[in-house]
């Protein structure tokens, strides 16, 4: 997990989410995580703080082999599953400001746009946080196609 996110979302920033602090954060009783594995191979992952009113995602990655398959729609969606089996009320999120892709998606998840925190990542590039109010599931589950990665 710490290799997708120094790879897939730390890039060009200096690596924050490491494997000590990674395993830290997991230990926590209100730490949420979930992994895609294809052929026992990490692709993907989310990882989601359960507060005791609000969630919020701190990561989200898919390998970028195997994105536009689905799989950043489910590891999102079994978080979404979690807050509301837990009773809360949102989920927040932040994400660079750079990346338009990852916003397209977190839209495309009916969460809205909050606001810009400016120099968020490390002092070097905004940050624009997204809220999913009230929580709810983006699609239902749902039997999956076979996966193909992108070559
Ligand atoms: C953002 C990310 C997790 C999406 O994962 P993914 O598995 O490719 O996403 P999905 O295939 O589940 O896409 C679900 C929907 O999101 C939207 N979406 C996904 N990627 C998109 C893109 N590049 N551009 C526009 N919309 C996109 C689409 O609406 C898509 O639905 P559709 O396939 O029916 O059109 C992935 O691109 C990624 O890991 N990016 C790098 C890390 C990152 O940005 N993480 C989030 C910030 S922490």
């Amino acid at each position: 997990m710490a290799s997708l996110s120094r790879r897939e979302v730390e890039q060009g920033l200096p690596w924050v989410w490491t494997p000590d602090k990674l395993r830290r954060f997991a230990k926590l009783a209100s730490t949420n995580i979930y992994v895609a594995e294809i052929d026992s191979r990490v692709v993907g992952f989310s990882i989601a703080s359960l507060g005791d009113a609000r969630a919020h995602l701190v990561l989200l990655a898919v390998d970028r082999r195997w994105r536009k398959s689905g799989i950043g729609r489910e590891l999102l969606d079994w978080q979404l599953r979690a807050g509301l089996t837990a009773g809360l009320a949102d989920m927040s999120l932040e994400v660079r400001a750079n990346n338009k892709s990852a916003q397209q998606f977190y839209a495309a998840a009916g969460f809205r746009k909050l606001r810009v925190l400016p120099r968020y990542y490390s002092g070097l590039e905004d940050g624009i946080r997204f809220r999913l109010s009230p929580l709810r599931v983006s699609q239902p589950m749902q039997q999956k196609k076979s996966l193909q990665p992108d070559e």
